[in-house]
């Protein structure tokens, strides 16, 4: 069992009962949902149950149903499954070309407005916001921009905030920022000593980083760009429709909508309601 590249699980198969599999499932995340809050009713399947069944192995246990034998008596436990379940894999200027068309696409058209709201929705440890920000600053516009870094899970947003990169990924994230169109160094962004290096206080002071579900919280503004990458991969379709109405709703008109690489506004309910602004980076604008 492994982690692959995009945090998927690769799990030996193992012969199951189908059947008794998908009601422990259902069950189980009912349980959780009823007692804890967390909502992974509508999360797409496959890969939760991996996650699942490597939750179950490490705790030692046989079936599904000790698992929620086990969470619902014990909240540390809940706790060992909730970072299992949450992939918050990221980096610093993800697939360069989506920020070389964010600088050319984007960029245009947020100088035509006075003051700037941008969404990060499902940010995790910032590395996403701090790119965006950097290519903000870099056109001269940080200044008129709020920039709003959300996530789910408390512990990524606490590590958000702090601003800190790993320095053992400096050199990949320098080169990713170079692909992305980069002119500078990417340390000259950050304040460097012996324990890594922390995002400059003239580039974080206008992003704000807060806990907020995409399943059950509120839109909380109107945005003139909302990204919200590499997230819903891991939602089943009815979900993803219902978070595509949050994100609709919280863009202003012409507001741009950012999706990760391997999603897409096709075949969603609200695909006529955006025009390509670049289809193979997925920005799209809003239209209606
Ligand atoms: C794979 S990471 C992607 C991070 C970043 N957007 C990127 O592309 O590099 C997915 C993030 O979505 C967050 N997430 C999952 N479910 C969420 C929800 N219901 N509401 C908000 N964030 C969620 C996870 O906690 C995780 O940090």
């Amino acid at each position: 069992m492994a982690d692959g590249p995009d945090g998927s699980l690769e799990l030996a198969a193992r012969p199951r009962d189908a059947e008794l599999e998908a009601l422990e499932v259902e069950l189980l995340l009912e349980a959780i949902y009823r007692r804890y809050s967390f909502d992974f009713r509508e999360y797409a399947v496959g890969s939760l149950r991996r996650r699942l069944w490597r939750r179950v192995q490490e705790e030692g246990l046989e079936t599904i149903s000790a698992l929620q034998d086990r969470v619902l008596h014990d909240p540390s436990a809940m706790d060992r499954l909730l970072r299992d379940l949450s992939v918050n894999v990221t980096s610093m200027f993800r697939d360069p070309t989506f920020y070389r068309s964010f600088r050319d696409n984007v960029v245009p058209h947020l100088r035509t407005y006075p003051f700037i709201r941008i969404w990060n929705a499902g940010c995790s440890t910032g590395e996403e916001t701090y790119s965006v920000a950097i290519v903000l600053h870099e056109a001269g516009l940080l200044e008129r921009v709020r920039l709003y870094g959300t996530d789910v899970n408390a512990r990524v947003v606490q590590r958000a905030r702090a601003g800190t990169l790993p320095g053992e990924r400096l050199e990949s994230y320098d080169e990713a920022y170079r692909q992305a169109g980069g002119t500078a160094g990417l340390l000259d962004y950050f304040d460097t000593d012996r324990d890594g290096c922390t995002l400059r206080p003239e580039l974080a002071r206008n992003i704000v980083f807060a806990q907020h579900n995409l399943v059950s919280d509120r839109s909380f503004n109107e945005f003139h760009v909302v990204m919200c990458r590499n997230v819903m991969i891991y939602f089943g379709r009815t979900l993803q429709d219902r978070v595509h109405s949050l994100l609709h709703e919280s863009l202003a008109n012409f507001g741009v909508l950012a999706l990760g690489r391997k999603e897409s506004i096709r075949f969603t309910r609200h695909e006529r309601c955006y025009e390509d602004l670049d289809g193979r980076e997925k920005l799209y604008r809003k239209v209606c």
